[in-house]
């Protein structure tokens, strides 16, 4: 069960909208923000809350990419392979960064340190190919350039 001050928030959230279930994506974002990603759990409690079938809630996880729906790491990276970003080389870049963090797309490094995802358009398609890590935009990537924002992450 969620923590009664989420609960309290996403009420609160409810309030600014006509029709509660208006809210279900800051509710999720909500829930993902204390706790990282959401859980299905999370999802049927959000919706008992907003009046919906989970199932609906659950539709919305799986659209937009932004929603975790299980644990990433503590850098989560987003690289965007949409048309623009994969003209510029997205898909080479992606299979650089595979090799480079040992992984592949949709996993985690063992450090619990990485997680690499792919994603649709960022609206950043004037400084492609780019990426997301967390909160922030990197653009205009090279190898060189990935490595050193890598590095550059403790
Ligand atoms: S296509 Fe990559 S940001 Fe738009």
């Amino acid at each position: 069960m969620l923590p009664e001050r989420l609960r309290e928030e996403i009420r609160a959230v409810e309030k600014r909208y006509s029709t509660k279930r208006s809210a279900v994506m800051e509710a999720l974002r909500i829930v993902q923000r204390e706790k990282g990603y959401i859980e299905k759990e999370d999802m049927e409690e959000i919706a008992c809350m907003l009046g919906m079938r989970p199932v609906s809630v659950n539709e919305v996880t799986a659209f937009y990419t932004m929603y975790n729906i299980q644990p990433v790491g503590r850098y989560h990276i987003q690289v965007c392979r949409n048309i623009s970003c994969s003209l510029l080389g997205a898909e080479h870049l992606i299979s650089y960064m595979e090799r480079l963090l040992n992984i592949k797309v949709g996993e985690t490094t063992q450090d619990g340190k990485f997680t690499l995802s792919t994603v649709e358009c960022l609206g950043s398609c004037g400084t492609a190919p780019m990426m997301q890590i967390n909160d922030t935009y990197y653009e205009n990537l090279t190898e060189e350039r990935i490595e050193e924002i890598l590095k550059g992450l403790e």
